[in-house]
């Protein structure tokens, strides 16, 4: 009941890792691997490998988590040599490709099509955490130029992962320049809500130490706002798939990202907190819930929310 089809290929379970979790090494992708998850991202990379931002740039809270961690990766020539070795009988691997410039991007996106790999690639064009680097997806003639240019050059469809969006009027623009470009084939809704800041009262103190403490915000305090950009993008882009991601740390709150509109969901922070058993927990939780709502499949309950 958990399996179903994206972009051609076959997954056991709708359940994934987000791009940043647990995906940094051939480590820790191989143990995602191992895990009960239906597919893999691998960390954002960029051109050349880096070190990211100094820490600490990631802390857990009661309600999720902040993070800045600054693209620390392998550079994308390791993520492409591990794509290259990967077996994709055992599930399909999705690559993120986060160049700091459309240059870059070209250039990866470039290597990856000459690989000619089952790979799916994600591009992200919402990191919200590298000094100097505005997020690319907030600034709709930006993201228009991204994907003129990595739809001209890639020849395969692609996905992009997007950053959460506050206003209708927004979800309306970028929901147009997506629907420019067909080789966009999904979004995944959403990357971190940018740029928070998690005080200590007892220390007086931030608690992450890049960009006096401002970072992104996973966990709890994102489910409803990932839930609306699911559906605002569901509904939009109905030639497209919606990939839902924030807030998912239960069967349920898959539920919701699929009544939403997603037709596979990732996990971050209670990935990174949890480890990867989590993917053989969360794969039972979905499946009591199907079973006891008498759903045969996931796919009959993707977008089925009802408006009063
Ligand atoms: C990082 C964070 C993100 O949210 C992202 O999309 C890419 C990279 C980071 O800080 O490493």
């Amino acid at each position: 009941t958990l399996s179903t089809t994206f972009l051609g290929q076959t997954f056991a379970s709708p359940l994934f890792n987000a791009s940043g979790v647990r995906c940094f090494d051939k480590d820790e992708l191989n143990s995602l691997l191992a895990s009960a998850s239906g597919s893999l991202v691998t960390k954002s990379c960029t051109r050349e490998a880096r070190t990211g931002n100094p820490e600490p740039r990631y802390v857990a809270t009661p309600l999720g988590s902040i993070n800045s961690m600054g693209l620390p990766n392998k550079g994308y020539g390791y993520y492409l040599d591990y794509a290259k070795a990967h077996d994709y009988s055992k599930k399909p691997l999705f690559m993120s490709v986060a160049g700091l410039s459309l240059d870059d991007n070209i250039a990866m996106v470039a290597a990856i099509r000459d690989a000619a790999l089952p790979a799916i690639v994600e591009l992200n064009l919402s990191c919200p955490n590298v000094p100097g680097k505005p997020q690319i997806a907030y600034d709709f003639d930006a993201m228009d130029r991204m994907l003129a240019a990595v739809s001209a050059e890639y020849d395969r469809p692609f996905g992009v992962k997007m950053p959460p969006y506050f206003d209708i009027a927004h979800f309306d623009l970028a929901a147009e320049v997506l629907n420019r470009y067909p080789a966009v084939a999904f979004i995944t809704c959403i990357n971190s809500v940018g740029n928070a800041l998690v005080i200590d009262i007892e220390r007086e103190e931030v608690v992450i130490k890049p960009k006096d403490g401002f970072g992104g915000l996973g966990g709890d305090y994102v489910l409803p706002t990932a839930l609306a950009n699911v559906n605002a993008f569901h509904r939009r882009c109905p030639e497209k798939r919606v990939i839902g991601c924030g807030g998912v740390r239960s069967g349920e709150h898959i539920f919701m990202h699929l009544l939403a509109g997603a037709s596979l969901v990732q996990v971050g922070t209670a990935l990174q907190e949890e480890g990867p058993g989590i993917f053989a927990r969360l794969n039972a939780e979905l499946a009591a819930i199907l079973e006891r709502k008498g759903y045969a499949s996931i796919d009959e309950v993707r977008g089925r929310l009802k408006t009063l």
